[in-house]
């Protein structure tokens, strides 16, 4: 009789603990995430962009030193906090990797395709320029308020297209963006899906992009949370600096406008 009762309340606690676990899950990731602040290696990628920034190099051996991010050539301190936006020498509206880009070609004679060339990189075989440069001109906007134009007719439009992409259903799945992040308390296995449609959602996803992923060793930028993205929406490749990448990061950047800038950060 003693031995019945007490296995009636072992099962009991199970019970509860079980109930318990949904709720504390969150809890546990959101602790590892803190625990995960200190000591970012995402600094070893910012140090490694600051130094690309300044070298000479191309043929036409110029460093980036000239380049104008949207607050005038060479100034890096607040710039990411306004990108994307409209840049009157190309005429079209552009977000951070593909500015950089444009002055990799204007400044130091790199082809496009040179300048573009693996921008994800490939592991510790080919790390790439560009998210390092990512880093550390992400890096000079830490603590400064997202402040993303809309004023000229071709900024609006790109938010408009972000927007009309954001809501777009298609693919074998028959997934938008939306899908996944238009909703409150959405999780895939053990990751929640960011709301992404309300200003508080936008701002806390936006704002801690770059970020060195733990799982993958990578200091990964904006542009690749976008393709990872893509695919997990099984649509077609997402390519570089393309205005559909540009639109979208239009979208979800003006979004968080108002909040602190909190990257490059660092994510499971
Ligand atoms: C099939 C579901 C799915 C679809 C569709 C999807 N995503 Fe995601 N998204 C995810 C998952 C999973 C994560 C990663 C969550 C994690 O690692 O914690 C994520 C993360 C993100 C993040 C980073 C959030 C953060 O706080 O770090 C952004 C931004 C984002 N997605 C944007 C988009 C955009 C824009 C689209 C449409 C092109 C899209 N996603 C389509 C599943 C999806």
């Amino acid at each position: 009789m003693i031995g019945l009762r007490a296995e009636l309340a072992l099962i009991a606690v199970a019970i509860a603990s079980a109930a318990m676990a949904q709720g504390s899950t969150t809890d546990e990731i959101a602790k590892y995430r803190a625990a995960l602040q200190d000591g970012n290696p995402a600094e070893l990628w910012e140090i490694r962009g600051e130094a690309l920034w300044k070298e000479p190099r191309g043929p036409k051996h110029a460093s980036l030193e000239g380049c104008d991010l949207g607050l005038g050539p060479g100034v890096v301190k607040g710039a990411y906090a306004g990108l994307p936006r409209y840049f009157a020498d190309t005429d079209r509206v552009l977000d951070l990797e593909s500015r950089l880009v444009g002055c990799m070609v204007k400044l130091q004679g790199f082809t496009e395709a040179e300048a573009q060339k693996n921008p994800f990189g490939n592991g510790n075989a080919a790390r790439s320029d560009l998210e390092a440069l990512t880093a550390y001109v992400t890096s000079e906007s830490r603590g400064v308020k997202m402040n993303v134009p809309m004023r000229h007719p071709k900024e609006i439009e790109a938010y408009r297209v972000g927007e009309k992409i954001f809501y777009y259903r298609g693919g074998t799945h028959d997934f938008a963006c939306a899908t996944c992040h238009g909703d409150e308390g959405k999780r895939i296995r053990l990751q929640d899906l960011p709301n992404l449609v309300t200003t508080e959602g936008a701002q806390k996803a936006y704002t801690t992009w770059p970020a060195y992923r733990v799982s993958q060793g990578e200091l990964r930028s904006f542009e690749w949370r976008l393709y990872d993205c893509f695919r997990q929406q099984r649509f077609p490749e997402l390519v570089y600096g393309s205005e559909a990448a540009i639109a979208l990061t239009m979208f979800l950047a003006h979004n968080a406008n108002g909040a602190p800038f909190a990257a490059p950060a660092i994510k499971r």
